[in-house]
């Protein structure tokens, strides 16, 4: 119903104003054999929302409301007495309609979602004149207003449950003396009992659990509640001792006063409750023992003394309550054995001692007896389990919880006879022996639990037949054997645990067919072989611990493999991947699969015939490898950072060590005293001494990832640059330091920076390098200002120098792996001298720690198969930083650069601009007066065919040099380049 005035609606407007203004309008469309009952039942319509349209029999156009759903009528006078409208989701407020309705008795609008406040007059007015009301399951709120009760008129029952209702329970209750039943439970009702409230000598129910009820329960005149069956105040803040005459209210059925804060000892008159079912006295401070007298209580089905400070035996007398179904004598302080003579309580189908300091056997009944649940855990119970042979309980049994004891011997086999058993709890025990392969005869099993036991053996493949285990537990035994491939039956299986054994062969692969898994730990074992890649199908995984393992291989990609904690691989020794910062052997061949061009000769870019279409080809591949790239080097990054840190660390140590001066090394020296040795290739080393301290803070040259660089002079007033190595990153041995530094000195070529000698003690290295007195080409390119710019020809020259210098360093077999424009240094004369080449030869290995150092520096230089797990770093990786630093020259750019809120990649750049045939417009623009533009192309185009993702689609640098003459001379090889 909207809020268009249907004729409906119309009409019962118009009935408002009949019943309600003192002016009585009666119009033509109303029915005037319309009797109170059908206006007050209309106008109650009227004000409610009935979404299922519930009330469609209520019509106005009827004589009477007899007929209508959920309405009674007293067959003689044909009123309407009753109301029922129970869970027919109406909601709104509670209209006067009601009113109208003279000979209403019982009102029942329970599980609605009639809201508003129970201030409400018309309830006074209700309460006034029912018996019944049940407004109970609804959203009624507020709190009970106190004179609400002081008419109570003949009120028998009184429903408000679970609704919203808060303040007082109104003493004024206290008058409603037919009152029989009183339901308030589950509101947030406060304070204490009403005064007098015993004095409701007619009550027979009440209920007033679930609230925030606190104070003691009222001693005085609880003996006149004779007519009392149902007391329940549990859950509360009640204090205090139960009222001593409880038991005096001779008809009790249930007395549940559970989660309050009572305190004391039982009271004696509860052994005259004869009648009574139920006794839950559960999360209280009652303390003592349980009388003998408790046997008086013959009708007792249900017993919760848990949660309490009970002390003492549990006693014999238990044994006589023959309708026992229910015993829970969990968290006490009960003492010694169990009795046998509970095994007399055949109705006996639950029981929990857990959490006691009960001693024993277990004893015959437990098994006997037909039970449901049967919880020991917790105790001291000894010796072997056993069920016998024929045990009742292998027909009933649904829970067995005999954890934390001190149970020893096997698990007997018989235990796959429990055929309805669907929790097992055998862990935090002596069991030794195997785990029996009846297991598997547990058709219902959903959990078992056998760990923290000295089980051994293997475990069974009879494991499988216990198909709807959910939760499977042997971690902390002794188990040998693999594990079994049946478990791939067990496809509910969420949980997983059988760390802390000796397991030993593979991990199924068909475990990955248990979708349901989350919680799995292997930790702890022998298992060997590699992880199935089929395990990151296993979406709900939250754990997959399998540290402490033999695990080789690499660690499958995927799902939840790409965040999984190093704690939970760690300690395999064979384990790679990139979480556990190990690269696998063979690497990923993904830089190759995504060539774009597979069946092109490794030398096909020789004769640099790079058409046009091969590019556009391996455009959108070089965008997704450049995207991964980037985010591979974000990662990179950061963990450099935080090397970076602990190196710093370290480091301080190291810079702590000032150099002696000139006077303390000679060639003469020992290598084996402190003062280190000189090693000079290139004739003698006569430093200026005790003038001039070698390495001058003041004669900083710069600083790059291997170490700081300082000029000095020696005597004959030649300069060098002295480069101190970082100590901590070059922790070879003297010996191979010495075979690699010399390998390196006798590496001279006009292009290359000349190694004149080194200086070597443990904690000292230096390496002594010509002086080449213009600076870096970075320093050229970038911080110099338009003037001084470097002219095409002197690019090209320096482009020329550096290809031929690294051509001949890969001639002697020597990778440069770093370079980058601030390794370029530029001689008085213009010539490129390549310089810092090889030094990653004296570390200890190429790992990624080692990279580590100088990637930040390299960021943009660095090839792209880099960022992918293999160091296999080879030649290819130098031309590919040639390939950037050719582009950075002719456009004058650095590799990376950052923009406001962008980061331009020079070669995606470039490469885009020659793919819309804009290339020129790449080249500096500082660049001034003629030049051959073509000319800047070619050499654009050789940068980026240098730079290519496919290390082999990158030509030698011998080619390189001999394309770079080619474009030098036109004459020769125009054609070609084109
Ligand atoms: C009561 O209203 C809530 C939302 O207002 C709704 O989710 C719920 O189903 C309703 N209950 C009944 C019994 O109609
Ligand atoms: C078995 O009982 C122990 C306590 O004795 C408990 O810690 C463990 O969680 C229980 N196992 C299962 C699967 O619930
Ligand atoms: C595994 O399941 C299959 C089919 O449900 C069944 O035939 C087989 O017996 C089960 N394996 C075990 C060990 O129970």
């Amino acid at each position: 119903m909207g809020t268009k005035m249907t004729p409906f609606h119309l009409t019962v407007t118009a009935l408002v104003l009949f019943l309600f203004s003192t002016t009585i309008l009666v119009t033509n469309s109303l029915n005037i054999a319309l009797n109170d009952d059908v206006l007050g039942l209309m106008v109650f319509k009227a004000d409610i929302q009935d979404p299922y349209n519930k009330l469609s029999t209520w019509n106005e156009e009827d004589d009477s409301p007899c007929n209508w759903i959920g309405v009674t009528c007293d067959p003689y006078s044909n009123r309407v007495t009753e109301l029922h409208l129970p869970g027919f989701s109406l909601s709104g407020h509670i209209s006067k309609g009601l009113l109208r309705l003279q000979y209403l008795h019982t009102l029942s609008l329970s599980r609605n979602n009639f809201t508003g406040l129970i201030t409400n007059p018309i309830l006074t007015q209700l309460i006034k004149n029912s018996q019944f009301i049940d407004l109970s399951e609804n959203g009624f709120s507020g709190s009970i207003p106190d004179p609400i009760f002081v008419q109570c008129g003949s009120l028998r029952s009184i429903n408000l449950a679970n609704n919203k209702l808060t303040g007082q329970i109104p003493d004024s209750i206290a008058s409603c003396l037919t009152l029989q039943n009183i339901d308030f439970s589950s509101n947030q009702l406060s304070g204490g009992l009403p005064k007098n409230i015993w004095s409701l000598t007619s009550l027979r129910s009440i209920d007033l659990s679930n609230n925030f009820l606190d104070g003691e329960i009222p001693h005085e005149k609880i003996e006149t509640l004779f007519d009392l069956r149902v007391f329940n105040l549990s859950s509360n803040n009640f204090s205090g001792e139960l009222p001593d005459k409880i038991g005096e209210c001779l008809l009790l059925k249930v007395v549940d006063f559970s989660n309050n804060y009572l305190v004391g000892t039982l009271p004696e008159s509860l052994q005259k409750l004869s009648l009574c079912n139920v006794v839950n006295l559960r999360g209280n401070y009652f303390s003592g023992e349980i009388p003998e007298w408790f046997r008086s209580l013959k009708s007792l089905e249900m017993l919760d003394l848990s949660v309490n400070n009970f002390t003492g035996l549990v006693p014999n007398a238990l044994g006589d309550l023959e309708s026992l179904k229910s015993l829970n004598l969990s968290l006490n302080q009960f003492t010694g054995e169990l009795p046998d003579s509970l095994g007399k309580c055949v109705n006996l189908s639950v029981v929990d001692f857990s959490w006691n300091m009960l001693t024993g056997d277990v004893p015959g009944w437990v098994f006997g007896l037909r039970l449901k649940g049967v919880s020991l855990s917790g105790n001291r119970f000894t010796g072997n389990v056993e069920f016998g042979e024929t045990a009742a309980g292998f027909e009933s049994l649904e829970m067995l919880d005999l954890s934390s004891n001190l149970f020893s011997g096997v698990i007997p086999s018989s235990i796959g006879n429990f055929s309805r058993l669907v929790v097992l709890n055998m862990s935090r025990n002596s069991l030794v022996g195997s785990v029996p392969s009846s297991l598997g005869g547990l058709k219902a099993a959903s959990v078992i639990d056998l760990s923290h036991n000295s089980l051994n053996g293997s475990i069974p493949n009879e494991i499988g037949g216990a198909g709807l285990l959910e939760e499977l537990r042997l971690e902390n035994n002794f188990l040998i054997g693999s594990i079994p491939d049946q478990i791939q039956n067990l496809s509910d299986l969420t949980t997983l645990s059988l760390s802390r054994n000796n397991i030993t062969g593979v991990i199924p692969v068909d475990i990955a067919k248990l979708t349901e898994l989350e919680y799995v730990d292997l930790s702890f074992n022998h298992l060997s072989g590699s992880l199935p890649k089929e395990l990151s199908n296993l979406t709900n995984l939250v754990t997959f611990n399998v540290s402490h393992n033999e695990l080789e291989g690499e660690l499958p990609l995927g799902g939840f493999f790409n965040t999984i904690p190093l704690s939970s691989v760690s300690d395999n020794p064979s384990l790679c991947g990139s979480i556990v910062n190990e690269s696998c052997p063979g690497g990923h061949p993904k830089p190759i699969v995504l060539n774009p061009n597979p069946s092109h000769s490794e030398h096909g870019s020789t004769s640099l015939n790079m058409s046009h279409k091969r590019i556009i080809l391996s455009i959108s591949a070089i965008i997704a490898i450049g995207a991964a790239v980037f985010i591979a080097l974000g990662v990179i990054v950061v963990t450099i950072l935080n090397l970076h840190v602990r190196n710093s660390i370290n480091r301080s140590a190291a810079v702590a060590l000032t150099f002696s001066g000139g006077d303390d090394f000679s060639h003469t020296r020992s290598p084996s005293s402190d003062y280190g040795k000189l090693v000079m290739f290139t004739g003698d080393a006569e430093f200026v001494s005790g003038t001039h301290a070698l390495l001058n803070k003041d004669c900083e040259l710069g600083r790059g990832g291997f170490g700081v660089v300082y000029w000095t002079a020696l005597r004959n007033g030649r300069s060098v640059a002295i480069k101190k190595l970082h100590v901590p990153s070059m922790s070879k041995c003297q010996e191979d330091f010495d075979r690699e530094v010399k390998k390196l000195g006798t590496i001279r070529h006009a292009n290359l920076v000349l190694l004149e000698g080194y200086y070597w003690t443990p904690s000292l290295q230096l390496l002594i390098n010509e002086y080449v007195s213009s600076g870096s080409l970075y320093k050229h390119l970038h911080e110099g200002n338009d003037e001084n710019t470097l002219s095409w020809r002197e690019r090209f020259e320096i482009i020329l120098g550096t290809a031929r210098g690294l051509a001949h360093l890969h001639q002697m077999k020597v990778i440069h792996y770093n370079m980058k424009s601030t390794n370029v240094l530029i001689d008085c004369s213009g010539e490129a001298k390549v310089g810092d080449f090889g030094l990653a030869a004296l570390l200890p290995s190429l790992d990624r720690h080692v990279l580590s150092g100088k990637i930040q520096s390299a960021l943009g230089y660095m090839a792209p198969e880099f960022a992918c797990q293999t160091v296999k770093i080879t030649e290819k990786c130098d031309i590919y930083g040639f390939g950037i630093l050719v582009l950075e020259v002719v456009t004058g750019k650095k590799p990376v650069e950052y923009m406001e809120d962008d980061v331009v990649i020079l070669c995606d750049m470039v490469r885009g601009a020659l793919d819309n045939g804009r290339a020129d417009e790449c080249i500096d623009r500082k660049l001034k007066g003629d030049f051959p533009i073509e000319e800047c192309v070619s050499v654009i185009k050789l940068g980026l065919v240098c730079a290519s993702q496919v290390p082999s689609n990158r030509p030698d640098m011998e080619e390189v040099v001999k394309i770079l003459e080619m474009i030098q001379c036109p004459c020769e090889g125009q054609e070609e380049i084109e």
